[in-house]
């Protein structure tokens, strides 16, 4: 079965760029308005128990451009949300629908619901991981830097499901990556070390501090989330005052390369993570970056789907 719930495990070095390769011929063909029915009659359940723009239009969309199908089953509609288990929704699912998408709070439901179904789990986000995201981020670095190998991406900010999952991905495509977080917010040790295996392999670097301008230090792109994830909205002041010293604005933006672009999973809050002038100035690639979500998950969608 291929899975796409977490990018460590599911996601292998010469896998990712055949999925960058997909992803990209999957983006010229929608350009020029040329047929891809590669999923024709096919159907995806797609499950947010939390909020979403970008993932829930860029699957919907992208199963509908692939001839299929996708179903939006909210927390609120589904059984789920009044306390149907998890073994329950994966065995009734399996029967009815060839994949699902899954964003919701605990990793562990996601791998769940692939170990009790029989058809592809996506990860849409969890409170862990954010793998979807990282294959869009990648294709945009590559459109706008080339080759990955040896580039550098700064993460600044908090060591969320984002950062989490870019260590898996900028190691696994061989890309130098330094992450700068308040000590008690950094990534877990678990993916510092998943990185540092892969970087082993690919020839990348891994680097963790506390200082953003070490970190940002003649990357190539600086990278940059909400200090209040989904979930944590009850931290929120407490959150601004922690993170006040870790906002991606021009002067931390000056000690990257001069050619550097600046990336952002959106939703962003200007003011906070970002200033104006960074995220809506001439380095920012964030919109190209989220029209990559849709180009990104129909390569994804086609490899689980045909490949399971
Ligand atoms: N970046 C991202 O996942 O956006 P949404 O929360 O809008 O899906
Ligand atoms: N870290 C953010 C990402 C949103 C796409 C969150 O989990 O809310």
């Amino acid at each position: 079965m291929k899975h796409y719930i977490d990018f460590h495990e599911d996601v292998g070095i010469e896998e990712l760029d055949y999925l960058l390769d997909i992803a990209a011929d999957m983006k010229a063909k929608t350009k020029a308005g040329i047929e891809h029915h590669y999923l024709k009659g096919k159907s995806l359940a797609m499950i947010f128990t939390k909020s979403s723009t970008r993932t829930r239009v860029s699957f919907e969309v992208g199963m509908f451009q692939l001839g299929g199908q996708a179903l939006f089953l909210s927390n609120n509609e589904i059984q789920i949300g009044r306390g149907e288990s998890i073994y329950d929704t994966a065995n009734v699912l399996s029967g009815m629908v060839d994949g699902i998408m899954i964003r919701t709070f605990k990793h562990s439901d996601i791998e769940d619901l692939a170990r009790y179904g029989s058809i592809p789990v996506i990860n849409g986000l969890s409170d862990d991981q954010h793998p979807t995201q990282m294959l869009a981020d990648l294709l945009t670095i590559k459109e706008c830097k080339g080759d990955l190998k040896g580039l550098k991406l700064a993460y600044v900010g908090d060591g969320n499901n984002v950062a989490n999952s870019l260590l898996q991905a900028c190691a696994k495509a061989g890309m130098h990556i330094s992450v700068a977080s308040p000590k008690d917010y950094t990534c877990p040790e678990k993916y510092v070390l998943q990185a540092d295996i892969d970087a082993a392999v690919t020839g990348s670097k891994v680097v963790m501090t506390e200082d953003p301008y070490e970190a940002c230090k003649d990357a190539d792109v600086i990278y940059t989330d909400t200090w209040t994830s989904m979930g944590q909205e009850e931290e929120k002041a407490k959150r601004i005052e922690i993170f006040k010293d870790y906002q991606v604005n021009s002067e931390l933006m000056s000690a990257a390369k001069k050619d550097a672009i600046f990336l952002h999973c959106l939703p962003a809050y200007r003011g906070y993570e970002v200033t104006e002038d960074v995220i809506d100035g001439p380095q920012s690639r964030v919109f190209q970056e989220a029209e990559n979500r849709l180009h990104a998950h129909k390569a994804i969608l086609v490899n689980c789907f045909l490949n399971s």
